[in-house]
This record gives structure tokens, sequence and C-alpha cells, in this order.
């Protein structure tokens, strides 16, 4: 299935349901739209039985370069409180299945928050990343002041947040912030290789074990560890876990079936 629904497009392979914004001469600047259509796309595939994990990507040029400036540049306080444009990125966060996101070029505000409700990050050496949102007299509003802390600490969110600077792949790396760095000329099928990596895991395992690691940001730690405890003991309920440890005994590769 290929769908087009002008500000993205969308695409299912082999199980991997695919999102490509599709902004490209305004750098994927995240527009009420655009972002509509990619909460649409993401809740679509999540409720698909067929797709097993999810891939949101850009171009070389541009992941995405924050929300749409010329969307909020004139607004007034009532209006941006109206339009609640922020409660959408919520259903995000609802999203069971992974969400690897592949970049490119440019990761800055709106979009870097947008990464940072992706679970494996993968990104293009050179890739730019920052929330620059001070310069233009505002803060991040979609998560960043949280999310940005909790990934890579006080200091390092203050300094990036606070002086609205860019860091490229290698420094984001470093600091926690992405998962993995490749080659420029194949970032996207990089990634698209982790996908079908995923895809061929047991898939109710890998929805609980990504509910598992997202407690960790907001459970105490032993509330944390017995919510693991309950999830690790809710596979033993599944079939594809009587297969994944009987095929290990036997030797063989294990074929999960997302019972
Ligand atoms: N919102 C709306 N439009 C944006 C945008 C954004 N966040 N980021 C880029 N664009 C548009 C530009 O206005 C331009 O459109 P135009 O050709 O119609 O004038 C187009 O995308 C290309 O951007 P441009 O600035 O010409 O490219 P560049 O290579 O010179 O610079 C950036 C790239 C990323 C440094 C620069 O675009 C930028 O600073 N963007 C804003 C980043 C930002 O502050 N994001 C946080 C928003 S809350």
């Amino acid at each position: 299935m290929t769908g087009m629904a002008n500000e993205i497009i969308t695409e299912i392979k082999n199980g991997i349901g695919v999102v490509r914004l599709n902004r490209p001469d305004k750098l994927n600047a995240l527009n009420i739209e655009l972002m509509k259509q990619l909460v649409a796309a993401l809740e679509e595939f999540d409720a698909d039985p067929d797709i097993r994990c999810m891939l949101i990507t850009g171009n070389d040029r541009a992941f995405a370069a924050g929300a749409d400036i010329g969307e909020m540049a004139e607004a007034s306080m009532i209006e941006m409180y109206e339009r609640n444009q922020f409660e959408r990125w919520e259903r995000i966060k609802r999203v069971r299945k992974p969400i690897v996101a592949a970049a490119s070029g440019y990761v800055l505000g709106g979009g870097c928050e947008l990464l940072m409700n992706c679970d494996i990050i993968i990104a293009a050496e050179g890739t730019m990343f920052g929330q620059p949102e001070i310069n233009i007299g505002v803060i991040p509003g979609a998560g960043g002041t949280q999310r940005l802390t909790r990934a890579v600490g006080k200091a390092r969110a203050m300094d990036l947040i606070l002086t609205g600077r860019m860091i490229v792949a290698d420094e984001a790396l470093q600091m926690g912030l992405i998962s993995r760095v490749v080659p420029r000329e194949h970032f996207f099928e990089e990634s698209l290789k982790v996908c079908q990596e995923l895809a061929s895991k047991a898939p109710i395992a890998l929805r609980l074990a990504k509910e598992a690691v997202l407690k960790a940001f907001d459970m105490t730690l032993n509330e944390g560890l017995e919510h693991e405890r309950k999830l690790f003991y809710m596979l033993f309920g599944t079939d594809d876990q009587k297969e994944g440890m009987r095929a290990f005994q036997e030797k063989r590769r294990a074929v999960f079936v997302g019972r």
C-alpha cells in the first residue's frame, strides 16, 4: 500500500509502516496538517495486525526543521491555547509498536521533539540537532525541555535549550540523544534494516518491552521494577514465549506469530 496525503507519504514494506515527512521545500516544517496526517498514519499502523514496527523519516536535507513558524508567528496567546496543537502529540506517546526514526540534515525544535518520541533513533553522519526556539523568543513546547533533559541530563539540556546551538550527530550520540550514527549515503536503508530486524521479533514482547522502558521516565524505580515484572509474567501467556524458548533449546530459528 502506498498512500499520499500531501504532507506525508506512507508505505507498507514487509510489515513495516513507513512515514516520510513530505514538505521538502520547507525543510519539513511541522505544520498542523502534517501533524494531523502523521498522527493518523501512526495510529492506523498501530492498529494494523500486519504491521510490526514503524519508521519515520524525512529527506537528506531535513528530518524536520521545527514547528511551522509561519503558522504561529502572529497567533495570540488565546489562539495558541485554543489551538491546543500539542495535545495531538500525546497520541504519538500512546503508539504501542516500536517507532524507528531515520534522520538526516536538520533535526530542530519540533523535529527534535518528534525524534525524541521515537524509540530507536538512527542518524546520518553530519545530521544537525538542536532546540533553537530561544532564538525566536520562545521555548520548546512539545516536550523538549522534559525529554531532552531526561535523555542527556540537566547540564547538557540547559546548554542546548538556553543557547539554541546545534550539535552534530556524533555529539548527539555521545550525549545519548540518539541510538546510532550511520554513513550518510544509506541512512534510510540502514534504518529499514533495523526495522526488519524488529519485525522478526515476537510482536507482543516488542510492545511490552517498549512500554516497560518508557515507564522508566515516569515511575519510581520500585514501581518500574514491579511493572516490568508483571509484563514479564504476562509474556508467559503467549505462544511466542513458548516458541522462542523451545526454538532455542532445539537450536533452530524461532518463528513468531504475535500470539
Ligand atoms: N517553519 C517554517 N518554515 C521553515 C522552517 C520552520 N521551522 N524552517 C525552514 N523553513 C522554510 C524557510 O522559511 C524556507 O522557506 P522559503 O524558501 O519559502 O523562504 C525553507 O524552509 C528553506 O529554509 P532556509 O532557511 O532558506 O534554509 P537554510 O538552509 O538557509 O537554513 C535552517 C536552514 C534550518 C538553519 C533555517 O531554515 C532555520 O533556522 N529554520 C528554523 C529553525 C527553527 O527555529 N526551528 C524551531 C521552530 S519552533
